[in-house]
């Protein structure tokens, strides 16, 4: 079934809101009414894991007089990209299979401005006696071999509906504005990588760009430290 694209499906700062026309694909016509129900429920946990972490941001920036949170941006997974994505990890295509195998449908990206910034507010959020943690994965103590940084949590939140309760998968990326910086541009690049032919030496540079910028993140941090040793505050 070909309807509109959605571009609410791209990560976004704005308020979330449910997309007005979901597009289903052709591999879930006879369960479109089910697929709407349920992208409109991952935009729901997404605004209610949004609202902690704006919670957090808010009442920290009272106590420590700075914003620990930079941005926040969130998106649905497009439904494309969801088929696509249980296709290549040949599981079926199905909505039941969609929730049960898929973590990333609803993502959060939370944008930090220091790296400590991004365990405390992991370590607050977790500790929210609604949040189950699925999954943890720290790209920060364990980056990737390409150099990939970010912190990210699998939550589960439940969302309460007019008859039932449904506890929903959320991913959770946590990451400072460096480390943003390189994913945005290696992901930009992924596909001209591709096109041309990804070569070690290109490789290897976006490696040592990654190692500079978690250098610049570490020495950042040191400043605001000494500053804050001083009797100084960090304001925003
Ligand atoms: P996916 O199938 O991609 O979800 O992989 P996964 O389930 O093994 O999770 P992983 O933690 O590797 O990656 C999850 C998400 O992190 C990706 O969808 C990207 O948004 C981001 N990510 C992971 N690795 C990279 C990377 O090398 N570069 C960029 N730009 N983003 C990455
Ligand atoms: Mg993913």
């Amino acid at each position: 079934m070909n309807i509109n694209m959605n571009p609410n499906s791209e990560l976004h700062q704005s308020v979330v809101t449910v997309p007005n026309v979901v597009q289903v694909p052709e591999a879930l016509v006879s369960q479109a009414a089910e697929f709407k129900a349920a992208i409109m429920m991952y935009t729901c946990a997404i605004r209610e894991v949004k609202t902690k972490l704006e919670v957090l941001n808010d009442e920290l920036s009272v106590r420590n007089q700075r914003n620990p949170i930079e941005m926040i941006k969130s998106r649905v997974k497009k439904p494309m990209s969801i088929v696509e994505k249980l296709r290549r990890r040949d599981l079926p295509v199905s909505l039941e299979s969609m929730m049960d195998h898929l973590d990333d449908v609803a993502g959060i990206r939370v944008i930090c401005s220091f790296v400590d910034d991004i365990y405390s507010i992991a370590h607050m959020l977790v500790s929210q006696d609604d949040i189950t943690v699925i999954a943890t994965k720290d790209y920060i103590k364990n980056p990737k071999p390409n150099g990939y940084r970010s912190y990210h949590l699998i939550i589960e939140i439940p969302v309460f509906f007019s008859h039932e309760k449904k506890n929903m998968r959320v991913e959770v990326q946590i990451r400072t504005i460096a480390m943003d910086f390189w994913a945005s541009l290696d992901h930009q690049l992924k596909y001209k990588k591709e096109a041309h032919g990804d070569s070690d030496e290109i490789s290897e540079e976006l490696r040592q760009c990654a190692e500079i910028i978690a250098l610049t993140d570490q020495k950042m941090l040191q400043i605001r430290k000494n500053i804050e040793a001083k009797g100084g505050t960090v304001k925003k």
